[in-house]
């Protein structure tokens, strides 16, 4: 059972102790389920959720949950928030917040209240980036991995560790760049973020890019390209071809190229990143 689950992508637990659901009398984690008197919430938090499992197991129980429970449920459900609003009030919600953010910190804890992407439900850090928050190359993926939800931080893990040998093969280091994703929160078995989760997260991104403010941004694999450049088609042949972005009212170059975790598959398309690294580094001495 345990290898079915791992091939299905299931790797990691919500909480310490399994709860039954069967048990609920019909609540489900995104229906009526609700702590005492905590009503879920689209925008910041209005009480932080405390991260340390121990802490949920003290807060009330669910109200729809009967008082006995069978032997193998013994504990409640992990005090986890659910958005229930529409995906369009997330990004206003989303866009407000992070509008009002001054500085790449201010950002970061924007984001670590903001309760609008369920995609935070499942994942156990946020993920918001890694390098210099002023950097002139900015670095955009797709979505955070095991590695980086472990982490908190962005592009740690073995795609990660082959785009680190890549841009040091440009003579660029952590302090050269800014390296995050188009969603902070790692889907459940690495799926690729729907195109709602990507639309809710991308106001905080947009408002990073202005923060960063950096010379050239490079975005890696279809998902962050069709995101970001708003590039419709396959990446391969998107790659390797400046594209122009807006930030903050400057026009800035990008450029799409393979994501490393496709090059650890296939390590014969390298060739093609190599070329598209040189340009970036061109357009950086520029
Ligand atoms: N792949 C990504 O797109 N982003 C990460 O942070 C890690 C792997």
């Amino acid at each position: 059972m345990l290898a079915w689950y791992r091939d299905m992508g299931i790797d990691a637990a919500l909480a310490d102790e399994p709860a039954n659901w069967l048990e609920g009398g019909g609540a489900t984690p995104g229906g009526n389920f609700r702590l005492g008197g905590m009503k879920p919430t689209i925008g910041m938090e209005q009480a932080p959720a405390r991260a340390d499992p121990q802490s949920r197991r003290d807060a009330p129980m669910p109200t729809t949950r009967p008082a006995t429970r069978s032997p193998i449920s013994p504990a409640a459900p992990a005090a986890r928030q659910f958005p229930t609003a529409a995906p369009d009030a997330a990004t206003m919600a989303a866009r407000e917040i992070a509008r009002s953010a001054a500085t790449i910190d201010a950002l970061y804890h924007a984001l670590a209240g903001f309760q609008g992407c369920g995609l935070r439900a499942t994942a156990k850090n946020l993920c918001f980036y890694r390098g210099n928050p002023h950097a002139p190359l900015m670095i955009v993926g797709e979505a955070p991995g095991r590695e980086e939800d472990l982490e908190g931080k962005p592009f740690v893990g073995r795609a990660g560790q082959l785009l680190d040998k890549m841009l040091a093969a440009i003579n660029l280091g952590e302090a050269d760049v800014h390296i995050t994703n188009i969603v902070y929160w790692r889907p459940p078995g690495n799926r690729t973020p729907t195109p709602q989760e990507a639309q809710i997260c991308r106001p905080f991104l947009d408002r990073q890019m202005e923060l960063v403010a950096p010379k050239v941004v490079l975005t890696l694999g279809g998902p962050a390209t069709g995101a970001v450049l708003g590039v419709e088609g396959g990446i391969m042949k998107s790659r390797g071809r400046w594209r122009e972005i807006e930030i903050a009212g400057r026009a800035v170059r990008a450029m799409p190229t393979l994501h490393p975790a496709y090059l650890l598959r296939t390590p014969a398309a390298k060739r093609l990143t190599w070329r598209d690294l040189l340009a970036v580094r061109a357009a950086l001495a520029e």
